[in-house]
């Protein structure tokens, strides 16, 4: 009546398939979860893609007219400042270390100081992050302030 007493082999042949299923489900568990969470990160959109991250000078401050942003990386920190002036919106040009305003001359600092007007507010700031070595900023609702992210922080930044 009772049931057949499952041999040595039999237990092997359970215990790999039992182990090998679940590092299949728990492999694919990570893959689900990872792009459910960069789902989320990603879903507010604005999210736009500007460089790797290797192409970044270690100590400068790299331009992007055509998204209106510019990366300061400072060894280990990123931040994205906007190029757009504070005064009418028009595009800034880098000048030196800071911003120049070819519409009505104003000039910015480094970290968006006002330096001459007719601007009266500092430039400002967009959300990055660097995420599989690339870098990315949002381009919805700017900062006022900087908000810079640590590298080996892949998923750093907030929207
Ligand atoms: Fe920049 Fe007027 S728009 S100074």
């Amino acid at each position: 009546m009772g049931s057949k007493p499952i041999s040595r082999r039999e237990w092997l042949r359970r215990g790999f398939l039992f182990g090998t299923v679940g590092t299949i489900l728990a492999t694919l568990g990570g893959i689900i979860l990872d792009v459910w969470l960069a789902a989320g990160r990603f879903s507010s959109a604005h999210w736009t893609q500007l460089a790797l991250i290797d192409s970044l000078p270690h100590q400068a401050t790299v331009p992007f007219p055509e998204k209106g942003v510019a990366i300061l990386r400072r060894g280990s920190r990123l931040a994205a400042l906007s190029l757009e002036c504070t005064h009418l919106g028009c595009l800034m040009n880098t000048m030196g270390d800071g911003f120049f305003c070819p519409c009505h001359g104003s000039e910015f600092g480094p970290m968006g100081e006002v330096y001459t007007g007719p601007a009266s507010k500092p430039l400002q700031w967009h959300a990055v992050l660097v995420r599989h070595g690339r870098v990315w900023i949002h381009t919805g609702k700017k900062k006022q302030e900087a908000e810079w992210v640590f590298l080996g922080q892949e998923r750093s930044g907030t929207a």
